[in-house]
């Protein structure tokens, strides 16, 4: 039989072992950092936007992932097609616009007009004679994988991608009460953080800085208050497993229903969500290295990364709201993004805050706390990728 206090532990979520973080130089040297674009970010499933930005056909947009250029083209039948922003001919850029439509079904280098179709194969170039040995279907642009899902786009920069069904921490039809497809971005909140992209995803995978950092949100989910993320995050979990409070079940306190500055919806309630869905306030679903997306009962948030260096990374906040939502003459948006900007705040200056820290010359590695066992997890993930050839 096993005694109360073994099935405690059995169902802790919190780390037992006492576990070192990451060398304090991964979050800073150059080398480490290029190896990550190389083997996480250049090989995995990356969000680059929504498929509303790339709509018609012809439309195009061109993105930059570390020192890769990316240009993506919807061809004439509707697929979105992806390729590298290179030519085969000597290597210039074939786009220098961010987004526009092409005037044509192809694709010209600008430099001596070699002239591909939009789905990357080599039409014609322009020499008088082609020597013997040259073939044009030797010469198609480079080809990314490219992966539309629910409005989003992903891309990634390898042949063989991982499966794409695998690339959130939840099924990918979590959401699937949520009309992802349909919503509208109603507000984009760009913010540049002063650290590595491996802070922001410790600090989004814990919440022991939550009561101290985040005052107001810590009001508004009484559970991250005590530090936690969720019910058994606390060693003592059992002791209230049959108190049905926000503060130890998790979830919004009561009175509110989404996140914003007073707890209430701006926008029009999603029908046909659970009531375990409107409860929670908040369903969050990860896809790293790139993105996290939280469903809210009226909007949804997608908060995208882009690491611009060693010691610097992009956060573009994207928020997903109902057509009908964005036409009501009522609708106030600052209710939900001053509220979310602020905690995104808090959280970049911490970010910074632990960046500025690490180069003391003693400091080697952290320490990973029970209560970070989703940082640890993130380690592990780090690690896996790092090593997989
Ligand atoms: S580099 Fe593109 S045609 Fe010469
Ligand atoms: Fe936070």
């Amino acid at each position: 039989m096993q005694s109360t206090s073994d099935i405690d532990k059995l169902a802790y979520n919190g780390l037992t072992e006492h576990t070192e973080g990451l060398p304090a130089d991964a979050y800073y040297d150059p080398r480490q950092y290029e190896r990550e674009m190389q083997r996480i970010w250049y090989r995995n499933w990356i969000y680059v936007g929504r498929s509303s930005d790339v709509k018609s056909a012809r439309a195009f947009r061109t993105f930059e992932l570390g020192d890769q250029k990316i240009l993506l083209v919807r061809d004439d039948q509707g697929i979105l097609q992806g390729f590298h922003n290179t030519c085969r001919h000597r290597g210039a850029a074939l786009c220098r616009e961010s987004e526009g439509v092409l005037r044509t079904a192809s694709i010209i280098c600008p430099y001596h007009a070699w002239v591909y179709n939009l789905q990357g194969d080599l039409l014609r170039t322009s020499s008088k004679a082609h020597a013997s040995g040259f073939d044009v279907a030797d010469f198609p642009l480079y080809r990314i994988s490219v992966k539309e899902w629910s409005g989003f786009i992903f891309v990634a920069l390898t042949d063989a991608p991982p499966p794409f069904e695998k690339i959130f921490d939840l099924p990918l039809n979590r959401l699937a009460a949520w009309p992802l497809e349909e919503l509208v971005v109603g507000h984009v909140l760009l913010k540049t953080i002063n650290s590595n992209w491996k802070i922001f995803w410790e600090n989004y995978n814990e919440c022991l800085h939550c009561p101290g950092v985040h005052p107001q949100l810590s009001r508004l989910v009484p559970i991250y208050g005590r530090g936690l993320l969720e019910e058994r995050d606390d060693p003592q979990w059992s002791l209230h497993a049959d108190d049905a409070h926000p503060k130890f079940k998790g979830g919004l306190r009561r009175g509110a229903a989404t996140w914003s500055l007073d707890g209430k919806t701006t926008g029009i309630p999603f029908p046909g969500l659970s009531d375990t869905d409107r409860q929670a306030g908040h369903i969050y679903m990860t896809s790293l290295p790139s993105v996290f997306l939280v469903g809210h009962v009226d909007y949804v948030r997608v908060v995208r990364l882009l690491p611009l260096g060693p010691e610097k990374t992009e956060l573009r906040v994207e928020y997903l709201f109902s057509a009908q939502t964005l036409a009501d003459p009522s609708f106030d948006m600052r209710n939900v993004v001053d509220f979310t900007n602020l905690v995104m705040t808090e959280d970049a200056q911490v970010c910074e805050l632990n960046q500025m820290g690490l180069r003391a010359g003693p400091h080697v590695r952290g320490v990973v706390m029970p209560e970070e066992y989703v940082v640890r997890q993130f380690h592990e993930w780090l690690h896996a990728e790092l090593a997989r050839v």
